[in-house]
């Protein structure tokens, strides 16, 4: 019985030590200036990125589109030179359903609740849900060789 009071009394010291020293912890930590932010420069973690197609191989003919790394390629006319594409953003603004070109009609539309798009990323129809979308994001394009680049800002 004895015993047990001793190591009760014991445990219940330990714990006051380190109730003790958690709360000073905490009192000094308070007092600590606020972090700093980080180095200039951090900006989007997306921004520059790239993403690449080989129009030896896609987008050969008028009308025809591909989507990759988030964006949506469509040839909108012949010939390899930066005038014939247009790059936009591959998920719709509204709920990130996934964009076609719809040649036929010249535009874009989401396949999740149709919204519709021009091609240069203006909004011709708002979402059949009736909630509201963004003009798309339509991104810088160049080319080398075959290979037709789109840069993501
Ligand atoms: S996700 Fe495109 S219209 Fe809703």
């Amino acid at each position: 019985m004895e015993r047990n009071e001793f190591i009760k009394s014991l445990g219940l010291g330990m714990a006051l030590v380190c109730a003790g020293s958690c709360l000073s912890a905490c009192g000094s930590k308070s007092n600590d200036p606020a972090p700093s932010p980080p180095g200039g420069g951090g900006g989007g973690g997306t921004t520059g990125a790239t993403a690449s197609i080989d129009l030896a191989t896609q987008l050969t003919t008028v009308g025809s589109f591909v989507a990759t790394g988030g964006v949506l390629f469509i040839r909108l006319a012949a010939g390899n030179s930066t005038s014939s594409f247009v790059a936009t953003q591959a998920a719709c603004p509204h709920q990130g359903g996934a964009l076609n070109w719809i040649q036929a009609s010249n535009l874009i539309q989401c396949s999740l609740h149709a919204s519709q798009y021009t091609s240069g990323g203006a909004i011709l129809r708002q979402p059949n849900d009736g909630g509201t979308t963004n003009a798309l994001k339509v991104y810088n394009t160049s080319i080398s060789g075959n290979i037709l680049t789109a840069t993501i800002v």
